[in-house]
């Protein structure tokens, strides 16, 4: 909710609009817009800068999987969808859309989903799956995924919450599937901070508040394993952007100085 509600309120704040998504607003609901306590005391700018990260990497997403169907790609996998409306907003024809996500939090997509009116679309299969105990390989089987054909692959705010060890067998199992299949993913880079470094500081804080809610970060990489795992595990093109690139390349200026914040966003594919 948190995540959505950074999205929906990109929809109207007063800041560069580098997302534009219809729904965002209409599944959180105007009334949960403003209300979050997991902005509580952060310094604004901070929230800002937060919110057009999360902003940026959806739009990113959304231009990837243009630029994939056009080239043909015709299966998107969202990876712990949460409540991502990529698959809702979809003007493709003849894309399937596969959203995996924990079993409780998908459970809980689709109640909100029929109490707001939201049409769940043919081209979208669910698949229930936890990242800790079971495996993508047998989830997405069964709902149907075609490991023959290529697929895009979305996993946005989802590897901190991970081990290390399900974020790796989550990117072999991406790169096990045929066709040119691709994969956009953030993570977070291990912070070295010094006693007063305010950024660090604040996403210590950051940390503590998504542990209190029982979502605590659980791994952190560098981008240079980042890429040489990825390199491993068969990838032959990885781009991986810092947040201050990312925002470059949008052209989002902060005052905040959390550019090294430890963001990531990466964009790897087989071909
Ligand atoms: C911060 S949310 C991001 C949601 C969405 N990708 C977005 O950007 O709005 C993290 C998501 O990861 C999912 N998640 C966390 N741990 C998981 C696990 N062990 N198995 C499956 N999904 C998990 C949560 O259910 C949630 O949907």
């Amino acid at each position: 909710m948190a995540v959505a509600r950074a999205r929906a309120y990109h929809q109207v704040a007063e800041e560069p609009r580098v997302f534009t998504d219809p729904l965002a607003l209409r599944i959180i609901g105007e009334s949960a817009l403003r209300d979050s306590e997991f902005d509580h005391g952060l310094d604004s700018d901070l929230v800002r800068h937060r919110r057009l990260l999360i902003a940026a990497r959806s739009r990113f997403a959304d231009d990837t999987v243009a630029a994939a169907v056009a080239r043909g790609t015709g299966q998107v996998v969202i990876l712990g969808a949460g409540l991502d409306t990529t698959a809702y907003r979809n003007t493709h024809e003849d894309v399937q859309f596969f959203e995996v996500d924990h079993p409780d939090t998908q459970e809980w997509k689709q109640r909100r989903l029929s109490e707001v009116g939201i049409a769940i679309p043919t081209s979208l299969t669910f698949a229930p799956i936890d990242f800790e105990r079971s495996t993508l390989a047998a989830g997405l089987a069964e709902a149907g995924l075609d490991r023959t054909r290529s697929a895009l692959f979305l996993w946005l705010g989802v590897a901190m919450y991970l081990t290390r060890t399900s974020v790796e067998d989550v990117l072999r199992y991406i790169a096990g599937h045929g066709g040119e299949s691709e994969v956009v993913f953030d993570y977070l880079c291990p912070v070295f901070s010094t006693p007063h470094d305010r950024g660090a500081g604040q996403r210590q804080e950051r940390a503590d508040r998504v542990a209190a809610v029982g979502e605590p970060w659980l791994s952190f990489f560098t981008a240079d394993e980042i890429r040489s795992d990825l390199l491993s595990y068969g990838f032959k093109r990885v781009e991986d952007r810092s947040v201050a690139q990312l925002f470059a390349a949008y052209g989002i200026r902060t005052t905040a100085r959390p550019m090294d914040s430890g963001g990531h966003l990466v964009h790897a594919s087989m071909a």
